[in-house]
């Protein structure tokens, strides 16, 4: 009979409100910028990951949504996932071998693995699918392995397989810190607010489409940092002052401020896809109408105030920000500018489901 050893978790997605885009190291995944990203609800996105260890297993394999398509030998990101969590097992099972003595101690560390991935949602479609995953597969290892790690520690691992990853790590409001070190020691997620210190904050996900995107973060970002000016100008003098407004702005719990800024740095991430040479489009038509119908709700309302923020990752689907009085208002809104879509009427009973914009 096979031994099986077996661990499932769930990872969250995470929205930025500052975007990172661009490596300064692009090994170890070390940013060109500092940013900052709330952690959404795991009971509506969500990536799950089952991981299985045992003696019996030939070579470590992975489904993805239940199709083994990725060459893991290949895929650095992977193998650093799996070569830093197995080398702290091993430390951890030394350490284990001189305190229990050497008979109690599993060598996890040197069976191969099976690993199921899946997300409840559009994969590799500007969602953050590569946030939650690579989080979920870091964090589900640390927990087969039983390893004694901080969530920041974790953070610097998972953020060796997607940048962004790092972030899904905590819930809340947090920012990855650059850092400023080669090694990437100090390039880690750290939480800036729980979750619960701003309950009236809410995020509406608008899925404009669940194609794949066209062009990938990976390659973006880094033909961004070859060929961009805008990009230096954003590094040096425009996200060092907003890091410090935004973190201001959730501990004030400031929603003015929270969505100027928030839209601000969606405008000027695409910004700087655009002055990508060859140019990077991730908005589509229907994504520039959704920041239409916000600007105009937002100048429009009695109370002169921003009630809702748009952010935009790698693709064309709206994340909106805002806060739980004015969803009925949002949700109007979208059903006038978007018509016949049924899932309009599923939001008004439950706050954080999908809607899905008409292409
Ligand atoms: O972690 P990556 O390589 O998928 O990059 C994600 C970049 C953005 O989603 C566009 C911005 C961000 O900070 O999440």
């Amino acid at each position: 009979m096979e031994t099986i050893y077996e661990k499932t978790a769930t990872s969250p997605v995470n929205i930025a409100v500052i975007k990172y885009w661009g490596k300064r190291d692009t090994t170890l995944i070390l940013p060109t910028n500092a940013s900052l990203s709330v952690t959404l609800s795991q009971d509506h996105l969500h990536s799950k990951t089952t991981i299985r260890a045992s003696p019996d297993f030939e070579k470590t394999r992975l489904w993805l949504n239940g199709v083994e398509d990725v060459d893991i030998e290949k895929n650095k990101r992977l193998q650093n996932c799996f070569r830093e969590t197995r080398r702290l097992r091993k430390e951890y099972e030394e350490k284990l071998r001189k305190d229990k003595g050497p008979d109690k101690v599993l060598p996890l560390s040197e069976y191969n693995l099976h690993i199921c991935s899946e997300n409840n949602f559009p994969t590799a479609a500007g969602l953050a699918s590569s946030a939650s995953g690579f989080a979920c597969l870091v964090y589900t290892l640390s927990q087969l392995y039983e390893l004694p790690i901080s969530a920041a520690e974790l953070s610097k691992i998972a953020r060796q397989g997607s940048g962004s990853a790092c972030r899904s790590l905590f819930g809340g409001f947090v920012a990855w810190e650059m850092g400023s070190k080669d090694d990437g020691s100090d390039s880690q997620a750290v939480e800036i607010a729980p979750r619960d210190h701003w309950p009236e904050l809410e995020a509406l996900i608008c899925i404009v489409s669940d194609a794949k995107k066209g062009v990938s973060s990976t390659e973006g970002m880094q033909n961004t940092v070859n060929t961009s000016t805008l990009l230096q100008h954003r590094i040096e003098h425009v996200v060092p002052v907003r890091m410090k407004n935004m973190i201001d702005a959730i501990h004030e719990r400031d929603f003015q401020k929270f969505a100027e800024i928030t839209m601000q740095d969606s405008n000027q991430f695409h910004a700087v896809c655009l002055d990508t040479f060859p140019p990077i489009f991730y908005l589509n038509d229907v994504s520039r109408a959704i920041i239409r119908m916000i600007t105009e709700y937002n100048s429009t309302n009695s109370e002169k105030k921003l009630k809702a923020a748009y952010t935009f990752d790698a693709g064309p689907n709206a994340v909106i920000y805002t806060t739980s009085e004015n969803i009925p208002e949002i949700i109007n809104l979208i059903a006038k500018y978007f018509p016949g879509n049924d899932d309009v009427k599923n939001y008004f009973s439950d706050p954080f489901q999908l809607f899905v914009g008409k292409t």
